[in-house]
């Protein structure tokens, strides 16, 4: 099979794509795939040009044009299949705001939130509304971004504008986030219409990372992942569930990460990743791996999904 893979891009998530792009073109096996790489900053028309060579896809671009179903929507266009979700999923589960009323439709909790815009008010007021709604401390984040990026948590009411203000470089819409202090747990699937849960990961910020932000996560050895989460069984029934039922709700396909935050009572959806990372600290490799899958086989897996 002549597989196109393509990773880099222009996200803010470039670095992490070209991560994952290396190991998954080191794992796919030669005798079944030719590969051929493209970055999708640089070699778009190069694609369009040898779409007609190509039997599938393998998109490793994480954030905008490469997750939010832009990149889909040509690969579409090309008549080339791909192993991650379509248009609509890809676009519907970027946006964490429309995600939310997703999750929300289909009866998954969600921590409380406040949307703000662009164009909020000059002087902020409304910021001030939507903290005393929430309460301190909150996340103040991109709706369109992933890895932490843009990210920050608010104390206090002093650091909300400048958190708003650094979300708000990533995209005209900021999502105010109550922040839910509890495990922080994550359900990968594999399947299309009927997706397959993964074990459960927990994931333990080591000490110095107060959250599990960029340096946590891509920083070797900075995070400890566990995988089978060490949570009780009816806890992690709950969040391969609501793992299962995002990606459903969301029209993932291929495969999809929902991240989740448990407190001793509830278990909230915070986001789905619909273009799971894939470099050496990732999650989703890791819960195959837990589940018997080498991440060779995880890509044959999704590989032959595609192609269904
Ligand atoms: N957005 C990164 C790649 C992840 O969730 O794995
Ligand atoms: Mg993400």
């Amino acid at each position: 099979l002549t597989v196109a893979l393509i990773c880099g891009g222009v996200s803010s998530e470039r670095d992490v794509s070209l991560a994952g792009g290396k190991m998954i073109q080191a794992a796919l096996d030669p005798a079944r795939y030719r590969v051929l790489r493209y970055d999708s900053r640089t070699d778009l028309a190069r694609l369009v040009q040898e779409a007609p060579g190509i039997d599938t896809a393998f998109v490793n671009l994480h954030g905008v044009h490469g997750e939010d179903g832009t990149i889909q929507g040509l690969l579409d266009l090309l008549g080339v299949p791909y192993q991650c979700s379509g248009v609509l999923g890809s676009a519907l589960a970027m946006n964490k705001l429309a995600a939310k009323r997703v999750y929300q439709q289909a009866g998954l909790p969600v921590p409380p939130y406040r949307v703000v815009s662009e164009n909020r008010d000059a002087d902020g007021s409304f910021l001030d509304a939507h903290a005393d709604a929430l309460g301190f401390p909150l996340v103040v984040k991109p709706a369109c971004g992933g890895s932490s990026i843009g990210m920050s948590i608010v104390k206090q009411v002093s650091e909300l504008a400048p958190a708003v203000d650094k979300a708000l470089a990533h995209g005209p819409d900021v999502l105010l986030e109550a922040y839910i202090q509890g495990r922080e747990l994550t359900g990968g699937v594999i399947g299309n219409d009927d997706p397959e849960p993964l074990p459960v990961v927990e994931i333990i910020p080591g000490d110095g990372y107060g959250f599990f932000d960029y340096e946590a996560k891509y920083t070797p050895g900075a995070t400890s992942e566990i995988c089978p989460a060490p949570v009780p069984e009816d806890l992690s029934a709950r969040v391969r569930d609501y793992a299962c039922r995002a990606h459903s709700a969301l029209f993932c396909k291929g495969y999809s990460r929902t991240d989740m935050i448990a407190t001793d009572t509830d278990l909230f959806v915070l986001e789905t990743n619909t273009i799971p990372g894939m470099g050496p600290t990732s999650l989703l490799p890791l819960a195959a791996k837990a589940a018997g899958m080498a991440f060779g086989d995880l890509l044959d897996r999704l590989i032959s999904l595609s192609l269904e």
